[in-house]
């Protein structure tokens, strides 16, 4: 599809690239904080799955705004390297990997944070179920961060897709958070399953050690903290009456853009050129396609 015709069938990812941000998932975050005021007082800050840097490049300038809390410090933390980001320390890493943790916790001096965000996504194979379960397991390892890192009080947001599993993911919430929240920006396509939990007031598991250890499985980490599968589904058979299930709220000012919605540029007060990303990716998959094609080496399989 052209640049402009993009432009046209998602005017999120127009707007983006005029108000200067590295992806339209940057009004996510931005329609999320006008609904919750999510960074209030917040002076750490993990964003993890941060690439190309949106979510990085709002908490930099909302945190940040008028000069004020220059003792802040925002990390981001994401497999793929990226383009610097003024007050985010940039981490390349894997946020499945306890080292990580380690890192963060040397970045802010042993202080915890006060909000935990992930935007992950893992490349998807297009086999149906293996994604899924991919993206399963990406939530609970940003939330195992989450649960190390954040301070008693502080929040957490993922963004999920409201999937088969999603009951027990809220159980466990419930169990963590005072308040346990679903919300659909209007930037997300509403044809999408792609949601944000919204997780306020981080209650630590009374007794319970933070800590990731390499040879515990996602679940045998919830097993400790007795959030586990198991024990949430002895006591917690998903009974109509016993149902966790998170409210669930719209955000986004209803005469924002649609992001289902084709506009024609001329409606829309946006002139009609097409315009550059913000910051063209900074080692993409096919940047070595690219490279042996100049050279005359590349060899096309059938
Ligand atoms: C949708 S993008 C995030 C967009 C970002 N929030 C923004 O606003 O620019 C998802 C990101 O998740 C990252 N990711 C997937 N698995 C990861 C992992 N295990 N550790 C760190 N990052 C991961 C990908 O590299 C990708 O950059």
């Amino acid at each position: 599809m052209g640049k402009s015709s993009k432009d046209k069938r998602d005017l999120y990812y127009r707007k983006a690239k005029e108000e200067g941000w590295r992806a339209r998932s940057a009004f996510k975050l931005l329609q999320l904080n006008k609904q919750f005021d999510l960074f209030k007082d917040v002076k750490r800050v993990v964003d993890l799955c941060a690439a190309p840097g949106s979510w990085s490049q709002v908490l930099s300038r909302e945190i940040f705004k008028d000069g004020k809390n220059d003792d802040a410090k925002i990390v981001a933390v994401d497999l793929q390297p990226m383009s610097p980001i003024d007050n985010v320390i940039e981490l390349q890493a894997d946020i499945t990997h306890p080292k990580t943790l380690e890192k963060i916790m040397e970045i802010f001096d042993g202080e915890k944070a006060d909000f935990v965000c992930s935007d992950g996504a893992p490349d998807v194979t297009g086999l149906h179920d293996l994604d899924e379960y991919i993206q399963a397991q990406l939530i609970l390892s940003a939330l195992q961060l989450a649960t190390c890192i954040l301070k008693e009080g502080g929040s957490f947001v993922a963004k999920i897709f409201r999937g088969r599993d999603i009951d027990l993911l809220y159980s466990q919430l419930g169990y963590l958070f005072d308040k346990v929240i679903c919300a659909k920006p209007r930037s997300s396509r509403a044809s999408s399953l792609e949601a944000f939990i919204v997780c306020i007031g981080y209650k630590p598991r009374p007794g319970w050690i933070p800590s990731l250890k390499p040879e515990l499985s996602t679940e045998e980490f919830f097993q400790d903290m007795k959030i586990g599968r198991s024990t949430l589904n002895e006591n917690l058979v998903f009974e109509d009456e016993e149902r966790k299930v998170a409210p669930f709220i719209a955000c986004g000012d209803l005469n924002s853009i649609d992001s289902d919605a084709t506009y024609t540029l001329d409606e829309s007060s946006l002139k009609n050129i097409s315009l550059d990303p913000v910051q063209s990716p900074t080692a993409p998959p096919y940047k070595k396609a690219l490279e042996l094609k100049r050279k005359g080496q590349l060899k096309i399989t059938k």
